[in-house]
């Protein structure tokens, strides 16, 4: 079967390891036409605007995009693509698999924790307001709405998956009415599935367990800002963020990127570890209803990294090498004609 996908390079490390993503996916043998469009700096530049309307053209056209990650300015300048993006394509759900890799360094081993986390709305609703001088203030937006979809899809994936238990992660003590809200959700939506087990855990406590006993948490469901943190914190758990793949999910479109950022202080320098682009690249292919190649994808990466690791892992190969290597052993994987 052929498949369409929208192609946004990115700004930063992000050309390097979505071609990486590309050059991978492509040695599976999976028949994917690429529609690259300009977003981020390269638009900018070109046409004046970071997010032009083709974008959202494109990947409304072809519903799937692999997507590197893009600048966002600090306290000023425009607003955050990726936040713009997920809000017009009804991108809800944030899913982050934070999965350990056979032979990489990091602190904790055999973790496998799912991040479910709410992107539309909370502190990222994008709601700031001067009060007075020297007083501003930030809204945090949570909706029964968005909450009860974000906990039925943590519990749909939990099920789907064979997934043993949900813990909503949350700060209710404090704010009682928001994060009260988002908590009576997910526990209605746990009624409805007795079969996954359901906790909750207070979000300062939940990342002392995480980094002491990630053992026990399984599929993890959160609100924005707590998702965006915890999910760099489970990254930091399997090596770092230049391994942990993403997805941004909704009920029509779908856009596979990276947990990581721009890395301005590595970019074009080939020195990005590729392996978060790529795996992202593999839940496209699953998504695609390509599982046999998004394993192979997978088992590759977890083949060449036992022994050969980018800078951020300790290692001295490239971003180029790395790539290579993946291509070569995806290559040798993939079967006989007629699978
Ligand atoms: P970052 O993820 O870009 O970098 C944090 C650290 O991790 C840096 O030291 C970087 O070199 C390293 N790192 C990240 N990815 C790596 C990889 N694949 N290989 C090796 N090392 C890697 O986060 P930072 O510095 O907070 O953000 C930089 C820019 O990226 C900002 O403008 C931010 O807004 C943007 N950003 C965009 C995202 C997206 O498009 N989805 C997500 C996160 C940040």
């Amino acid at each position: 079967m052929s498949h369409r996908v929208t192609l946004l390079y990115g700004d930063g490390i992000g050309p390097e390891v979505i071609d990486a993503a590309v050059r991978v996916i492509e040695a599976t043998g999976v028949d994917i036409t690429w529609e690259a469009v300009d977003a981020g700096q390269v638009a900018l530049q070109k046409v004046g605007v970071p997010l032009p309307p083709p974008v959202l053209d494109s990947i409304r056209r072809n519903r799937v995009a692999l997507k590197g990650p893009m600048m966002t300015p600090i306290a000023e300048g425009f607003p955050s693509i990726n936040v713009a993006l997920r809000k017009e394509l009804g991108l809800y759900a944030n899913l982050r698999p934070t999965k350990s890799l056979p032979g990489v360094p990091a602190p904790a081993r055999d973790v496998d924790v799912v991040v479910v986390r709410e992107n539309t709305e909370s502190l990222y609703a994008g709601i700031e307001h001067t009060v007075s001088r020297g007083v501003v203030e930030s809204v945090k937006v949570i909706t029964e709405e968005a909450s009860t979809r974000i906990a039925r899809f943590a519990f749909e994936y939990a099920r789907r998956e064979g997934r043993r238990k949900v813990t909503a992660i949350h700060k209710a003590n404090i704010m009682k009415l928001s994060d009260g809200l988002f908590l009576d959700c997910a526990r209605r939506i746990a009624r409805e599935y007795p079969e996954v087990a359901y906790e909750e855990k207070l979000v300062d406590s939940a990342c002392m367990q995480l980094v002491l006993s990630p053992h026990l948490f399984d599929v993890l469901l959160l609100e924005n800002l707590y998702g965006d943190i915890v999910s760099d914190l489970c990254a930091g758990l399997v090596g770092g963020l230049g391994v942990v793949p993403g997805a941004n999910l909704g009920d029509e479109y779908a856009v596979f990127e990276a947990v990581h950022g721009t890395a301005p202080d590595i970019a074009g320098r080939n020195l990005a570890n590729p392996v978060a682009a790529i795996l992202s690249g593999a839940l496209m292919l699953a998504h695609l209803g390509e599982p046999a190649a998004s394993r192979r994808v997978v088992d590759a990466v977890r083949h060449v990294i036992q022994s050969m690791w980018t800078k951020d892992l300790g290692g001295t190969a490239t971003t180029a090498e790395m790539r290579d290597a993946i291509i070569a052993q995806v290559s040798a994987l993939r079967a006989p004609k007629g699978e």
